[in-house]
C-alpha cells in the first residue's frame, strides 16, 4: 500500500473514532509486540523465543497443552511460569495509554475483547469489568482435574531454569493438593473452566444493546486462530460503524472496512496525531 493510501486510512480511522459513541478494542498477540512480547508467530518465531523447544522439536501447540502440566508439571510450568514472569515484568507500551485518552476525551463507552492471556490491558489501567479474555488469563489458576469449578489468583513465584525449561516449584490446587494450572484455554483442552470468560462475555453483550455508532479497532490479531478477527467482522456487520484492522503482515479486511498495515504503536500514534492536529 502506498504511503498516501495509508495516510488516507489513518484519517478515515480518526473520523470513525471521533464520531463514535462506543469503542470496541479487539486485540491479539500482535498488540504486545511493541511492549517487547513475542507473538509466537510461526514455529521459527516460537523457537527463537524458546531454543530448548527447538532442540526437542516441540512447537507452540505442542507446548500449550494440559498434558505436560498433568504428567510432568515442572516441565509444563517451565513454559507457563516463564510466560507468567514475562507478562508480570512487561510494561504496556504507549499505545494502551493513547486508547485510554481517546475514551476519556471523546467520552466513549468501551469494551476490550482479547485472546491475549497476559493481563496487559488491566495493567495499563483499563477497567477489569470491561475486558473480555476469550482464552482466559495466565494470572488466574484452577485445578488440573478440576476438582472444583473455582479460580484463584496466580501469585506463585516462578524460578525457571532456561536450559531445561523446568520450574523449580509450581502451584498446587488449594482444595485437593494436585497440580494447579493457569486458567488459559489450551490445545486439546477439556479441563479449562470457562465461567470467568463467559461472565466477561455476558457483560459485554449486555452493553452492546444500546450501541448507536460503533468503532471497532483491532490490533495484532492473526489469521491462524481467527477468533478475534471474526468477532470484529461480525460486530461490524451487525452494527452501524466500521472495523479498523491494524496489522503489519495480515491487514486484509472485508470490503468497506479499514485496513492499516502498520504496527499497533505506530498506527495508534498516527491516528492520535490526526485527532490532535
Ligand atoms: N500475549 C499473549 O497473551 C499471547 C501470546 C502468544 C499467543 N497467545 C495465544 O495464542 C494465540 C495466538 O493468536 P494471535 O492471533 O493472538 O497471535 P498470532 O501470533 O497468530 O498473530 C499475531 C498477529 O500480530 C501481527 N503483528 C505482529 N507484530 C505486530 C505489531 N507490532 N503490531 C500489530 N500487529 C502485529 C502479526 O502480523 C499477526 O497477524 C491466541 O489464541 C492467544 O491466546 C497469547
Ligand atoms: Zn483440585
Amino acid at each position: 500500500m502506498q504511503e498516501e493510501q495509508v495516510q488516507e486510512k489513518i484519517e478515515k480511522a480518526a473520523r470513525q473514532i471521533s464520531s463514535a459513541q462506543t469503542l470496541i478494542i479487539t486485540a491479539g498477540a500482535g498488540m504486545g509486540v511493541d511492549s517487547g512480547l513475542p507473538d509466537f508467530r510461526g514455529t521459527e518465531g516460537f523457537w527463537q523465543a524458546y531454543p530448548l523447544y527447538a532442540k526437542l522439536g516441540l512447537n507452540f501447540s505442542q507446548m500449550a497443552t494440559p498434558q505436560h502440566l498433568t504428567h510432568d508439571p515442572t516441565f509444563g510450568w517451565g513454559f507457563y511460569g516463564h510466560r507468567t514472569n514475562l507478562y508480570r515484568e512487561t510494561v504496556p507500551h504507549e499505545g494502551f495509554g493513547i486508547l485510554l485518552n481517546w475514551i476519556k476525551r471523546f467520552n466513549l463507552d468501551y469494551h476490550v475483547v482479547t485472546s491475549n492471556v497476559d493481563g496487559q490491558f488491566q495493567k495499563a489501567g483499563f477497567d477489569e469489568d470491561r475486558i473480555v479474555e476469550i482464552h482466559g488469563s495466565i494470572h488466574h489458576l484452577q485445578c488440573c482435574e478440576p476438582c472444583k469449578p473455582v479460580l484463584w489468583k496466580n501469585e506463585h513465584k516462578f524460578e525457571i531454569d532456561f536450559e531445561t525449561m523446568r520450574a523449580a516449584s509450581y502451584p498446587l490446587c488449594k482444595f485437593c493438593g494436585e497440580t494447579a494450572r493457569p486458567n488459559v484455554l489450551m490445545f486439546g483442552d477439556f479441563q479449562w473452566l470457562p465461567e470467568r470468560s463467559n461472565n466477561q462475555e455476558r457483560r459485554h453483550v449486555a452493553c452492546r444493546h444500546s450501541i448507536e455508532h460503533l468503532a471497532i479497532i483491532e490490533l495484532g490479531a492473526g489469521k491462524a486462530i481467527p477468533s478475534i478477527r471474526w468477532k470484529g467482522e461480525q460486530m461490524a456487520r451487525n452494527n452501524p460503524g466500521s472495523l479498523i484492522r491494524i496489522n503489519p503482515r495480515e491487514p486484509q479486511v472485508p470490503s468497506g472496512q479499514i485496513s492499516i498495515p502498520l504496527t499497533a504503536l505506530e498506527a495508534l500514534r498516527r491516528i492520535d496525531a490526526k485527532l490532535k492536529g
